[in-house]
């Protein structure tokens, strides 16, 4: 089974036509990275707090049957970035972040790990209807709050969609999620 509902896919194929050097920020458990590398071939490396590694160092796998995957366990501000990338993917991460200035931090690294001319492949929660107290509080970014803050850093948006997501945990709710894609500029 595929780790990402219809509408990532989509980002995801727009996003990744050859075998290219992806970092995925907010990997999660890392499945994304390990499906892009052995189904695609990519080089896939990922930060996330949540991995179940120890923290701070670089975790190679390189036994899959293509491609190879890089993992650490860590927070992606504290990395200094001595990599560009073809492509950064940022999946289910700014709306984690708690707060427009730590989200207009965020939309500024990404652009500084993308090679000149790389894609940038975003998805957030936009807005949350829910009664729930686990989703009261949580800060969202709007999309054009997004598209105003990449546009500065001279991304030029490719395309965007959005998709209303009905959840059942925690009582029934819905999210507004946006699926975005931007090049970055030709020139650094
Ligand atoms: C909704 S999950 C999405 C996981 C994965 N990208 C996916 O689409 O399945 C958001 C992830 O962002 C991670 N995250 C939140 N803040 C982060 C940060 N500052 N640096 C790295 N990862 C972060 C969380 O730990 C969480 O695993």
């Amino acid at each position: 089974m595929k780790p990402f509902n219809a509408h990532t896919e989509r980002l995801l194929r727009a996003a990744l036509p050859r075998t290219c050097l992806i970092f995925d920020v907010g990997c999660g458990n890392g499945e994304i990275a390990f499906w892009l590398a052995e189904n695609c071939g990519h080089t896939v490396y990922g930060v996330d707090p949540r991995l179940p590694l120890p923290r701070g160092y670089w975790h190679s796998v390189t036994d899959l049957s293509r491609g190879e995957v890089r993992l650490m366990n860590g927070h992606v501000e504290s990395l200094n970035p001595d990599h560009k990338f073809d492509c950064v993917l940022a999946l289910g991460l700014l709306h984690s972040l708690g707060g427009r200035g730590a989200v207009d931090t965020m939309l500024g690294r990404l652009c500084q790990w993308t090679k000149p001319g790389a894609l940038l492949a975003l998805s957030w929660l936009s807005s949350t209807r829910s009664s729930s107290k686990r989703h009261y509080g949580v800060y969202h970014p709007t999309e054009d709050e997004v598209l105003s803050r990449l546009a500065n850093f001279g991304a030029s948006l490719q395309c965007t969609w959005n998709a209303d997501i009905i959840h059942s945990d925690g009582g029934t709710h819905c999210h507004r999620a946006v699926y975005a894609l931007w090049r970055t500029e030709h020139t650094t």
